[in-house]
């Protein structure tokens, strides 16, 4: 069982926010319509067996024509604000140089529309669809790549600054360098291994540079960045496994949350040969590590590291569902693998479902970076294939995924009891949950096969469906505004304020802002 949503709330802080989160490359499609350039990640999915059953990503959810209707969803179900990434392509079609206004035009149709219904607008600019011209002029692996970002960061800020009340420079640069170079299974399909190791520096710098940008704007929202984070917990006492795991921390955790939040790449990182492959200006360093309004944390599982290649590089069931046996680069080839959690729950993914590892992340967090900003964790969630249950009768139909919802549940009370005075990772201020993902969608190389979403999505009409996890969520906010509502009349009574001063009930909030304790933007 999981807590009820009522007791749950309880545990909510003020200005907290409840959120959820897509990503365009994800949702939108119309991939050629009104003036997009090509991403790589069109021409990657393209390619014959890149993606799970050669899922296309051409339509997505076709969010870019329901775009009104998937606000007004989100306005039911009653989010305090929502996150999602701008198509790059779509605005500046080459990566560099001309703007499309039609692009342009999108995102200020969104943002109005996310204001006009009382939701708070969260802004990444870069969630993995690079240009396909950078992309042919190396991606990541090019230095140049971190310019054009912060030249798009220029771009957005002009453009949208007034309406944006966070912004999140990149999201999950471990990702891409692991997926995208490192084992290929992401665009660019790139292999390097090792080699790839200049585009973990290329993207934080273009992280920094888009900070710079965002900041001699003057934006008025908050700025931040998102980096994954997964506990790395050896397979057992073996000191050869703790050793693995404290490699493998090193390379998934370590080596993007550092330089960000302590200027300096891990010890043993620079120490490495391998690392003098990219070498580079002391002052980069300056740039990666300027001061965030926030820490955006995406907790997905921990990971369970062994000593030796194994059978490849992480379990055959995951790579499998990712669309890939490994078989061209990380099997065989690594010093260490991922095992899988035989005793755990585990998600359609293959991932173990274990919220107590919530609660480690944090209290590592706070551990290692005692200056840590405020965090956010931007991304949560979990995909389940999903029952449709259709009563004939009402002509109705109800998608029972308990196992999604107590995920999210049970992820969001150890995240707030770990940040709660007394908790182990009572140091950090935590400012938000958003949940992984509003709506079924293109899962990258897994294409429709994991649904994360709150929302169903039928895949032959496109029509959206609501799960039991969006009822919950949304009783869960409606706990919040009442437990807040309520909060805010004792404070005003204890204050000697007349008792006739109305204070408004959830159901009173005005259309125009979001006012309960979650809006902190
Ligand atoms: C990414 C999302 C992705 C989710 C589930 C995160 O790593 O930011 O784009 O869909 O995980 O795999």
């Amino acid at each position: 069982m999981h807590i009820s949503a009522k007791d749950l709330a309880a545990l909510i802080p003020t200005d907290f926010t409840l959120g959820v989160a897509t990503a365009a490359f994800q949702i939108e499609g119309a991939l050629t319509e009104d003036g997009r350039g090509p991403a790589g990640w069109d021409m990657f999915s393209a390619k014959d067996g890149a993606i799970v059953e050669n899922h296309s990503p051409a339509v997505a959810c076709d969010h870019y024509h329901r775009m009104p209707d998937d606000v007004a969803l989100m306005k039911q179900l009653g989010v305090d604000s929502y996150r999602f990434s701008l198509s790059w392509s779509r605005i500046q079609p080459n990566g560099s140089g001309p703007v499309n206004p039609a692009g342009l035009a999108f995102y200020d149709r969104l943002l109005d529309e996310l204001l006009a219904n009382g939701i708070s607008p969260m802004l990444t600019l870069y969630h993995w669809d690079t240009p396909l011209a950078l992309d042919d002029a190396g991606g990541w692996m090019n230095r140049d790549t971190a310019y054009r970002l912060a030249e798009f960061a220029a771009i957005a800020a002009a453009a949208y600054g007034d309406r944006v009340a966070r912004w999140c420079t990149i999201n999950e640069p471990a990702t891409v360098t692991t997926n995208g170079y490192t084992l290929g299974l992401h665009s660019p399909g790139e292999a390097l291994m090792l080699n790839a190791l200049p585009t973990v520096h290329h993207q934080l710098l273009g992280h920094g540079l888009a900070m710079q940008a965002l900041r001699a704007a003057g934006v008025p929202g908050e700025v931040g960045m998102t980096n994954v984070y997964s506990p790395m917990v050896p397979n057992s006492i073996n000191p050869l496994d703790k050793i693995s795991a404290g490699l493998m921390d090193l390379a998934q955790n370590r080596l993007y949350a550092d330089p960000v939040l302590t200027g300096k790449y891990p010890d043993l990182i620079r120490a490495a040969k391998f690392f003098g492959s990219f070498d580079h200006p002391d002052e980069d360093m300056d740039i990666i590590s300027q001061p965030l309004d926030f820490y955006g944390l995406n907790y997905y599982m921990p990971t369970k590291v062994a000593v030796g290649p194994g059978e490849g590089a992480v379990p055959a069931s995951m790579a499998e569902a990712m669309g890939s046996d490994l078989s061209a680069a990380g099997n065989g080839a690594t010093p260490f693998h991922v095992k899988p959690w035989p005793e755990a729950d585990i998600t359609s993914y293959g991932w173990p479902v274990k919220p107590e590892y919530m609660r480690v992340a944090l209290k590592e967090m706070a551990e290692r970076y005692p200056n840590l900003p405020p965090v956010i964790i931007t991304e949560g969630g979990a995909s389940f294939e999903d029952i449709i249950v259709r009563d004939k009768s009402t002509n109705t139909t109800f998608i029972p995924d308990e196992r999604r919802l107590k995920y999210l549940s049970d992820h969001i009370q150890s995240a707030l009891q770990a940040t709660a005075p007394g908790g182990e990772a009572e140091a950090i201020e935590l400012r938000g949950y958003y949940v992984w993902s509003l709506m079924d969608n293109f899962e990258w190389s897994a294409g429709y096969n994991q649904p994360f979403g709150l929302l169903h999505v039928n895949r032959e009409t496109l029509e959206r469906t609501p799960k039991a996890s969006y009822f919950w969520f949304q009783e869960l906010i409606e706990e919040r505004n009442l437990a807040a509502a309520a909060g805010a009349a004792v404070a005003q009574a204890a204050s000697g304020e007349p008792d006739d001063v109305a204070v408004p009930s959830a159901a009173e909030v005005p259309d125009d802002g979001v006012t309960t304790s979650g809006a902190s933007a």
